[in-house]
């Protein structure tokens, strides 16, 4: 047995979150088509005496490292169901922005049940998996599958969404995060006494995404929780105004915010967007990455 495994896991943009009213268990019924995007955390854990968790990276001072977090509590949750010793110490090297609207905690949770999936040989089928990354949260399932997928429910349940080509993107990464339940609560907020029409797949978004056709997927992007992240955070409208007049096709938060992202034609006019972006003052930093993205990796030497 290797001393130790690592496990690759992609950030998500979601270019369409249809939200639905809030449900009596308080989570929204959701069309949510998620796209995994070339932005990575790699998680590594290695046996030892206990479980603990460490982390490294943009943004590290900011992840709990006690049992709050979502990769410790996914080995926990594994090690529950066969039996094992949750025995491993899990370091997390994070690039995706933390509590950014792009899943960040949602992957490493991916990445170590993974890992010590495969560091513990358990022998546990991908549904199995799956079932569990839907216990630890909404978007855990999806970052262990990558690609793209159209999850409702809660966002968990997930079916495979086809993409024909690359698309490219910059993603203006706000000072702090935004919580996503304050997101979905001032959501409810902003609702309150109108009708929330069921969450609808939009059927030209899935044939954007089937034809990797960059210009159509620009008039279809839409985000249910644009309207709330901005009304808690006024100034990303600042980003996204100057991602748009220095040329992105499209602009819009990533899922609950506060990352912005800005689809563009290709890798060079995102290089372009993102010094824009970066020279406006508008974002803490800019990045680059292209979609799709395949899911969590177990790394080989
Ligand atoms: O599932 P997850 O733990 O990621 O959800 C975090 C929070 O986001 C939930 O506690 C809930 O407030 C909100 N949420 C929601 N509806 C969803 C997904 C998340 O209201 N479909």
């Amino acid at each position: 047995m290797s001393a130790s495994v690592t496990v690759r896991v992609p950030a998500k943009v979601n270019v369409q979150l249809a939200v639905g009213a809030a449900r009596p268990d308080g989570f929204h019924d959701l069309a949510n088509v998620f796209l995994a995007v070339g932005l990575y955390d790699e998680v590594t854990v290695t046996p030892a005496d206990g479980l603990s968790v460490t982390c490294s990276g943009p943004g590290a001072a900011q992840v709990p490292l006690d049992v709050s977090n979502l990769a410790a509590r996914a080995a926990a949750a594994l090690a529950g169901r066969y039996g094992i010793a949750p025995d491993v110490r899990i370091h997390i090297a994070k690039d995706i922005p933390v509590a950014g609207g792009m899943a960040g905690g949602s992957a490493d949770a991916a990445g170590a049940l993974l890992a010590c999936d495969a560091l513990w040989s358990t022998g546990a089928s991908r549904e199995e998996l799956l079932e569990i990354c839907a216990e630890l949260g909404s978007d855990v399932p999806f970052s262990l599958v990558g690609g793209a997928a159209l999850g409702v429910g809660r966002g968990e349940q997930l079916t495979p969404v086809e993409v024909g080509g690359t698309f490219h993107w910059v993603f203006a990464v706000a000072d702090g995060g935004l919580s996503t339940p304050a997101v979905y609560r001032e959501f409810d907020r902003l609702t309150e006494g109108t009708h929330v029409p069921e969450p609808v797949v939009s059927a030209r978004l899935l044939d954007a995404l089937r034809t990797g056709d960059t210009g159509a997927l620009a008039g279809v992007l839409s985000n249910d929780l644009q309207a709330p992240a901005l009304s808690l955070r006024p100034s990303l409208a600042h980003t996204l105004a100057a991602g748009t007049v220095a040329g992105a096709r499209a602009a819009l938060v990533s899922g609950s915010g506060p990352t912005t992202a800005f689809l563009t034609d290709d890798e060079a006019s995102a290089r372009a967007i993102a010094d824009a972006l970066t020279a406006s003052g508008t974002c803490r930093t800019a990045r680059i990455a292209s979609s799709p993205a395949p899911g969590a990796t177990i790394q080989r030497p």
